[in-house]
């Protein structure tokens, strides 16, 4: 069955446009935006989501949580952007865990996951996905080291064709992530982990932990070694940077 496609104009967060959606149609769906007025990031942060500029994608992704869908599965949507990346542009991009998509350290995708429904029954994730593609400068300030496909090879982009394929990707490794499991898919992100071996700070809340990256588990964890012993971190409210 072909996937159904919602495109709008301007919205607030097509993750909060894909929850309203799903009262009235099956997942998976796919909701795009060409401009977000409360474009959300990680953390209560601001996705900056000028008009018809870059991606801003939801897509509804069905899961049953006790099967352990969930595991690994912000990794596995990281993988899946980069590959749509290379494929559209040949850039060779990096994830920086959980999910941040980066080109020589500077990011140009991100990804926010919210969980919806019933968390033993079915429920949703809502797999929010912005790739920065023709952005050159942004009217707003962005506190972090940013690009965009534009900015890295001098050229425009058609939005359309990598969204097409990113469409392809997503349904690939969200199909492989639902039958293998991440684990069938931990080398390959390896392969192109940022920060491997690097030393870096870990924030929980208030707790800071610093310590040399070791690599990710079979569920997706960091894998961090602290003070000569190794220990795995999960969850979506951490965040990391170099030491
Ligand atoms: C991050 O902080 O790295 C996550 C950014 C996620 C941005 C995307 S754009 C489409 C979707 N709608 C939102 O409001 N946020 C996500």
């Amino acid at each position: 069955p072909s996937l159904p496609v919602f495109v709008y104009g301007s919205i607030g967060s097509t993750n909060d446009q894909a929850k309203e959606l799903l009262s009235k149609q099956a997942a998976p769906l796919a909701v795009f935006a060409e401009h977000q007025t409360v474009g959300k990031g990680r953390r209560g942060r601001e996705w900056v989501s000028p008009f018809a500029k870059n991606i801003y994608l939801s897509f509804v992704w069905p899961v049953t949580r006790g099967l352990n869908q969930i595991d690994g599965l912000s990794l596995v949507v990281g993988l899946a952007v980069l590959k749509a990346i290379k494929r559209t542009s040949g850039i060779e991009a990096e994830l920086k865990w959980p999910n941040d998509i980066l080109i020589n350290g500077r990011k140009v995708a991100g990804v926010l996951l919210e969980l919806v429904g019933d968390p033993v029954e079915l429920c949703h994730v809502i797999i929010g996905i912005g790739i920065n593609i023709n952005m050159f400068d942004s009217l707003t300030d962005i506190d972090q080291e940013w690009t965009s496909l534009a900015k890295e090879l001098g050229k425009t982009f058609d939005r359309e064709a990598v969204a097409k394929v990113l469409l392809e990707e997503l349904d690939s490794y969200l199909y492989r992530q639902k039958i293998y499991g991440f684990a069938s898919m931990r080398a390959e992100w390896l392969s192109v982990h940022a920060w491997q071996g690097r030393n870096v700070v870990l924030r929980t809340g208030n707790d800071e932990v610093h310590g040399k990256v070791v690599g990710v588990g079979e569920k997706g964890e960091l894998r961090l070694s602290v003070e000569g012993k190794e220990q795995s971190f999960l969850g979506g409210e951490i965040s990391l940077r170099l030491q």
